[in-house]
C-alpha cells in the first residue's frame, strides 16, 4: 500500500484495531460533533493560488519556533490516553518526534512521566490548564520545567469539559483504562484538593502568573477571535494557538480554518501564531501555513498513527513531510515564508 493511502486510511484502520470505548474517545466531539466533523471540509474550501516558473530545486520546510528551527512546519498536539491506544504511548511518540526533529506538545495528563520522555532528546512544551487554585498547578509545572519543556501551552477553552456521548451503552474508556496510565505527573490526591477542579476564571492575569511560576514562553490555546488573540498579546503571550480543541469543548464552534487569517492579521507579527483541528494531508498544512501559521499540530492524525507504535508514528511523520514538501513545490514556494498569501480570497463557505 503506498504511504499516501495509508495515511488516507489510518482512522478507518484505528476503528478496526482499537477497542471501542477508545476508538470513540479518540473520534468523537462534543455533542453532536458539529465542529469535529466539519474540520477537515474547512481547509479543503479554500484554494492555493500557486506561483510557477520558480526553481523549485531546493525547497527547505523548516520553521522557526519559538526561536528554534524545526524540521517540519507540524508538531504534535497535546492528547491524552496515548498509552490506551498503545502501550508505549508518548515514548512511541517522543522517540518517533525527535528522530524527525520536531515538537511535541505533552498534555498536562499525559500517561508518561516527564522525566522520561525528557530522556528521548525530544523537544517538547508542556500543556496545562489551570485549577480554580492556581498554587495546586505548581509542583507538576515545577516538574516540567524541571525536565526541560521549552514553554508553557495554556489551554483556555475548557473552563467544563465538554459533554461527548457515548456511542451506546456499553462502557465509556474510563471504564477499561488502568488508572495507572492516567495523569501520572500530577500528585497524588490531586482530584480529591480543594480548588482542583478547572478554573471558571481564567483571564489575562494568568499569563503572567504562568511566566513568572515557569519562567517559560506562554502559548495561549484554544483562541478562536481576533479580540482574544490580541488580549493574549497584550498580556505576554509569546504565541497564540487558533484550536477549537478537535471540536471536543463547544459544539458549533467556527472552524479553525476560517478563523485563522483574521487572527493572524489581529496579531500583525507582534507573537507567533499556530493551529490544529482537521490537519491530515501536506496540502492541509501547506493552506494553513498559506493562511499565515508559523507552525501547525495534529491530534487524532497522531493517534491513529500510534495504534502501529513508533514506526507509525514515524511513517505518518514522514509521509506528511513528503506530501508537504510535493505541496510547497506544486505552490512555487521554497520555504514555509513563500506560502504566505497564497490562497485565493473568497472565504470558505463551509462552518
Ligand atoms: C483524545 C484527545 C485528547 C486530547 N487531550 C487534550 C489535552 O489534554 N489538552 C489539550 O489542550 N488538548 C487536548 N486535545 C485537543 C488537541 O490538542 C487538539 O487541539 C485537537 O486534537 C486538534 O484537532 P485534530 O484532532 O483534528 O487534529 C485532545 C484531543 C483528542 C482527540
Amino acid at each position: 500500500m503506498s504511504d499516501a493511502r495509508w495515511l488516507a486510511g489510518l482512522e478507518e484502520q484505528a476503528r478496526r484495531r482499537l477497542s471501542p470505548p477508545v476508538f470513540d474517545y479518540v473520534a468523537m466531539g462534543a455533542r453532536d460533533g458539529v465542529t469535529a466533523a466539519a474540520a477537515a471540509s474547512s481547509w479543503r474550501s479554500w484554494s492555493l493560488h500557486p506561483r510557477v516558473m520558480r526553481d523549485v530545486t531546493t525547497v527547505d520546510i523548516s520553521t522557526e519556533v519559538l526561536g528554534r528551527r524545526t524540521a517540519v512546519p507540524f508538531g504534535v498536539a497535546p492528547t491524552t490516553l496515548q498509552r490506551a491506544v498503545h502501550p508505549d504511548g508518548e515514548l512511541a511518540v517522543a522517540r518517533a518526534v525527535a528522530a524527525a526533529d520536531g515538537l511535541m506538545v505533552v498534555s498536562s495528563n499525559a500517561g508518561t512521566r516527564f522525566a522520561e520522555l525528557a530522556a528521548t532528546g525530544v523537544r517538547w512544551w508542556v500543556q496545562c490548564y489551570l485549577p480554580a487554585d492556581r498554587r495546586l498547578a505548581e509542583p507538576l509545572l515545577h516538574r516540567a520545567v524541571a525536565a526541560g519543556a521549552d514553554a508553557v501551552v495554556l489551554t483556555v477553552d475548557t473552563p467544563v469539559v465538554g459533554t461527548k456521548y457515548p456511542r451506546d451503552d456499553g462502557p465509556v474508556v474510563w471504564d477499561v483504562v488502568d488508572p495507572e496510565i492516567l495523569r501520572v505527573n500530577f500528585d497524588p490526591g490531586y482530584d480529591d484538593a480543594p480548588g482542583s477542579a478547572k478554573a471558571l476564571d481564567l483571564g489575562a492575569h494568568d499569563i503572567e502568573w504562568l511566566r513568572s511560576t515557569t519562567g517559560l514562553p506562554v502559548v495561549v490555546k484554544g483562541v478562536l477571535r481576533p479580540d482574544d488573540a490580541v488580549l493574549a498579546v497584550d498580556a505576554g503571550a509569546a504565541a497564540v494557538w487558533v484550536s477549537n480543541h478537535g471540536g471536543r469543548q463547544l459544539d458549533r464552534a467556527v472552524s479553525t480554518a476560517t478563523v485563522l487569517a483574521d487572527v493572524v492579521a489581529a496579531v500583525a507579527g507582534r507573537a507567533q501564531v499556530y493551529v490544529d483541528g482537521g490537519l491530515s494531508t501536506g496540502l492541509d498544512v501547506v493552506t494553513a501555513l498559506a493562511l499565515g501559521a508559523a507552525h501547525t499540530f495534529v491530534g487524532r492524525l497522531l493517534l491513529f498513527a500510534l495504534v502501529e507504535g513508533e514506526p507509525g508514528v514515524t511513517r505518518m511523520l514522514t509521509e506528511l513531510r513528503a506530501q508537504t514538501l510535493d505541496a510547497l513545490r506544486l505552490c512555487g514556494a521554497r520555504d514555509v515564508a513563500e506560502t504566505h498569501g497564497l490562497v485565493a480570497t473568497t472565504a470558505p463557505t463551509s462552518l
